[in-house]
């Protein structure tokens, strides 16, 4: 059993500052000690190198998405070393950095599976593109992104465009999705289980019927864990946080229900951003969440 970590410490997917210490503090959460204790061998490769761009680079010609430059690059990047800890057996844990990570961590794991899985907890679909995007913030376009619909700056990175397929994808904890975003989950069929379907079902039947939908079409499984997919009083230190978000309870039975189904094969935890934080506590509750996702329990 082996775990490998990378920190991807980016800020420019977004406008709320200080995300890019988001891989230090679920470190100084005490992960790896956590993680030890569960007989996981880990090894933390530490941080990939993020430029800091001027305020001049924040945008582009003929394009109205920030920092598009500086993400690719870091995309990039992050494929590559994700792509490396895949080929030589581990577990691949990102840290985020803002969501648009994610657009790195899927390009470099999906080349090795015929039919990669992703399990998108957050409160947004994270499906927009240039044009549906009412901020410009790349970290509201991932999915759509690994779907092969954006910038072809992005689309493109790794060398191939598909990394996902629509079936493949669950989305968990929806509560705010922009107009766009809705016309493409209905065009693509995207299964969402929006908090309406976490009040009515319960944790336990939403996470049994999505790794069901998951199960006999999928070689492996990716968990993108935004923490803003919890609610607010949880986890505070998020820079799009929405009311009326999952439990702290919820989440850890969801991370417990993942751990049992064995089909999770690459993880990432995105969007602590300590400035915003109150003590730390976000970044502590990835790591609880990581210690149930990983095979804690109480006796
Ligand atoms: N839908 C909004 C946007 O596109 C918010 C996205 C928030 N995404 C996130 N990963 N927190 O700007
Ligand atoms: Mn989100
Ligand atoms: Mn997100
Ligand atoms: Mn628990």
């Amino acid at each position: 059993k082996h775990i490998t970590i990378i920190g991807a410490p980016m800020d420019l997917g977004q406008s709320r500052r200080g995300v890019d210490m988001g891989p230090s503090a679920i470190r100084y959460a005490g992960v790896v000690e956590r993680l030890e204790m569960l007989d996981y061998e880990i090894q933390d490769k530490g941080d990939i190198q993020i430029g800091r761009p001027g305020k001049d680079e924040e945008t582009s010609a003929g394009s109205n998405l920030k920092y598009l430059q500086a993400v690719s690059n870091a995309s990039q990047k992050l494929a590559e070393a994700v792509d490396e800890v895949v080929k030589k057996g581990s577990f691949p844990l990102v840290f985020g950095g803002d969501h648009s990570i994610a657009i790195g961590t899927l390009a470099g794991i999906s080349k090795h599976y015929q039919n990669l899985g992703v399990i998108w907890y957050d409160a947004h679909g994270d499906l927009n593109t240039g044009e549906t995007s009412p901020s410009g913030n790349i970290h509201g376009m991932p999915l759509a992104v690994s779907l092969g619909i954006g910038h072809p700056d992005l689309i493109t990175i790794a060398g191939y465009t598909e990394k996902i397929k629509p079936e493949n994808i669950v989305i968990i904890g929806a509560r705010s999705l922009d107009d766009g975003e809705k016309i493409l989950i209905r065009e693509k069929g995207i299964k969402v289980y929006t908090m309406h379907e976490i009040d009515r079902l319960g944790m336990t039947k939403v996470m049994e019927d999505a790794i069901a939908y998951l199960k006999n079409k999928t070689d492996g499984v990716h968990l993108s864990l935004d923490l803003d997919g919890l609610d607010p009083s949880d986890a505070p230190g998020v820079g799009t946080p929405v009311l009326g978000g999952i439990s702290y309870r919820e989440s850890h039975l969801a991370m417990e229900i993942l751990e049992e189904s064995k089909m999770i094969t690459s993880a990432e935890f995105v969007e602590v951003n300590p400035i915003l934080d109150e003590k730390n506590k976000t970044a502590e509750v990835a790591v609880a969440l990581m210690g149930s996702l990983f095979g804690e329990k109480l006796l």
